[in-house]
């Protein structure tokens, strides 16, 4: 075991969301709902959804590629894969797993974190322990969600605001001008586990034909509540992560909050007295709320549009079904580039033949965009 700790950042992102979309309209044409209402009091218009069947490695997919490419290292590269998921393929094998065979990576440890919407700084803290211990180098991280197969798309209190989608990180040893993971904090309130959760398919309710009929695999929530505790801790967090860090939240360049509600987003930004039109980055309005998937689509989307710059601060907060919630500070060290959707067609394709064999990049290419 090697003790040294050297700097951990992010060299890779991507993302993916499926094709088919659910807008308000659609909702509106079957419950008593409106585009007003959603839009108001969730801030979401419109939701990727997957063809029935299509697995949540599938998603992983898509957007691990997508990453990889961005920070040149090969699927066998790998030396650890985490996805953070409510939503696996299967209960067992892990998606992880699912998602190492189809990228050809080799026999590096993998494993899904089931922490909900916290589930992707769970797992990159697991990640950044696991590289901090020298027992792995290059660790691909995603978060990724089919919210559609868990939702009861009769429950208007629910249904309106989830989507499906995913998004993945490479983590390497970096020097510290290509950015750095610094800081994360982790916790968990399971006392109230049950204002958030899927009351079937575990070792409780094993499922039957009584826990279908009586609808118990989909998602419950006491939405009220959960929102309240939303605002709260992850507020809370913002202020301890900055001040644990000598910082103080003039320092923090972006804030990436769980794309929840965007009123909820709107409740941390006023509570911490910062800017949120300058200070944090949503897009709930096209992908509603993806869980674990949440947070690396914000990031994607805030670096793809140049709200998230080399050399920034970041702060991300997450909350979610545990209760969990989780905060981490980094500064970004990622220069945006010019897109090129053509280096990427080319890693999927020699992945889907086996043949990567080029781990500085495709076609030698660094740090392309991913945005395809
Ligand atoms: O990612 C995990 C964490 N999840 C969250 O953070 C979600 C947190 N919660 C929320 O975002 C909000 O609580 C909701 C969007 C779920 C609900 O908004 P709310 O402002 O808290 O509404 P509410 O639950 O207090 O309900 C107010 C009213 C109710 O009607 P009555 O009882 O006042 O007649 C609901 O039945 O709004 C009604 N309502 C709707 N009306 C039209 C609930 N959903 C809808 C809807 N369309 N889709």
């Amino acid at each position: 075991m090697n003790n040294n700790i050297q700097n951990v950042s992010i060299t890779g992102i991507g993302m993916y969301v499926p094709e088919k979309t659910l807008d308000n309209a659609h909702f509106e044409s079957y419950l008593d709902t409106s585009d007003e209402w959603i839009t108001k009091r969730t801030g979401v218009k419109t939701r990727h959804i997957v063809e029935k069947g299509t697995p949540n490695s599938d998603l992983s997919y898509e957007a691990a590629v997508k990453a990889l490419e961005m920070s040149g290292v090969a699927p066998e590269e790998l030396d650890l894969i985490i996805v953070a998921t409510v939503t696996p393929d299967r209960l067992f094998p892990s998606t992880a797993c699912t998602l190492q065979a189809k990228l050809g990576a080799g026999d590096c440890g993998a494993f899904d974190v089931l922490a909900a919407c916290s589930g992707f700084i769970y797992a990159l803290s697991i990640a950044h322990g696991q590289m901090a211990l020298g027992n792995v180098k290059k660790v691909l991280v995603v978060g990724s969600e089919v919210m559609s197969s868990i939702i009861d798309y009769n429950d208007r209190g629910i249904c309106v605001l989830f989507g499906d989608g995913a998004g993945a990180v490479v983590l390497e040893n970096v020097p510290e001008d290509r950015g750095s993971l610094v800081d994360y904090i982790i916790r968990a309130d399971g006392r109230q586990g049950e204002i958030l959760y899927m009351p079937a398919g575990g070792s409780l309710n094993p499922t039957s034909f009584e826990t279908v009929k009586k609808n118990m695999h989909t998602v419950k929530m006491e939405g009220n509540k959960v929102f309240k505790l939303a605002i709260k801790h992850m507020a809370e967090l913002a202020r301890e992560i900055t001040q644990r860090n000598g910082l103080t939240l003039d320092d923090i360049d972006m804030v990436c909050i769980h794309q929840a509600n965007i009123r909820i987003v709107k409740g941390v930004m006023s509570a911490l007295h910062l800017d949120m039109a300058t200070k944090s980055y949503n897009n709930i309005d096209r992908y509603g709320n993806t869980t674990a998937a949440s947070i690396p689509l914000c990031v994607h989307d805030a670096f793809k549009d140049n709200r998230l710059k080399k050399g920034d601060k970041m702060i991300i907060l997450t909350f979610g079904a545990g209760l969990t919630y989780a905060a981490a500070l980094m500064e970004w060290g990622i220069e945006n580039t010019l897109q090129d959707s053509t280096a990427i067609a080319d890693t999927k394709e020699a992945i889907e033949e086996q043949k990567i064999t080029v781990p500085a990049g495709v076609n030698g290419k660094k740090n392309i965009s991913m945005d395809i």
